[in-house]
């Protein structure tokens, strides 16, 4: 039990969701309302996940050593930025976690959904975020908004990784739903209603 996390949030959803958007939507808020709060994306958020980020996203490799990269960027971010950041009483909104090697490398690439929780465990401490937030969107929708984008999975490859996600979020606790379809500003006061409970907002 780790009793000084204040608040982590971790934003989840397919490619083309709309995450990061909302994440940063998030962090200004909370920025403007006086709240300590950082932002981190996943892979990246240091120096070295930066790194790691660059090497995942420009060379080939198998998914057991891609896991691997996955999970160091995630070990360095929670040893040199999430843990500190919490313990000085910040809020941390991560724009990806752990969710995401379950959907991605789990359910899209095969990788034993076992193994990969120990992974996430041993590279996270055992540290849950307080609140998921998993923006759904179909893959078509997402396929129209990503046409921009230099590097994007096939459909059929993001049909499982969003399969994967939403078979994982049925049995957590920790989880909201939000549609991810509507438009921005829409999606953004669904995701303020969840958090008004919780932050005085
Ligand atoms: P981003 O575009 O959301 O920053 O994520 C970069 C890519 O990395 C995205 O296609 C999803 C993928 N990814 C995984 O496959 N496994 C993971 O554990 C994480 C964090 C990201």
């Amino acid at each position: 039990m780790i009793s000084y996390i204040i608040m982590l949030i971790a934003f989840e959803g397919i490619d083309g969701s709309g995450k990061t958007t909302q994440a940063k939507k998030l962090y200004r808020y909370l920025v403007a309302k006086g709240i300590p709060v950082s932002l981190y994306r996943e892979p990246g958020g240091t120096k070295l996940g930066e790194k790691l980020r660059e090497i995942i996203i420009t060379e080939e490799m198998d998914e057991r050593t891609e896991l691997f990269l996955f999970e160091a960027s995630r070990s360095r971010l929670i040893t040199e930025k999430v843990i500190k950041d919490l313990k000085k009483g910040k809020t941390v909104i991560l724009d990806r976690f752990t969710l995401s090697t379950l959907a991605y490398q789990g359910y899209g690439k095969g990788i034993d959904l076992e193994v990969i929780n120990e992974f996430n465990r041993f590279a996270t401490w055992g540290i849950e975020p307080n609140l998921i937030v998993f923006i759904d969107v179909p893959v078509e929708v997402a396929i129209k908004r990503l046409k921009n984008r230099t590097r994007f999975e096939s459909k059929e490859f993001l049909e499982r990784v969003r399969r994967g996600f939403l078979e994982i979020v049925k049995d957590k606790r920790n989880v909201v739903i939000i549609d991810g379809a509507k438009e921005e500003n829409t999606v953004f006061e669904e995701i303020l209603k969840t958090l008004s409970g919780i932050f005085s907002i």
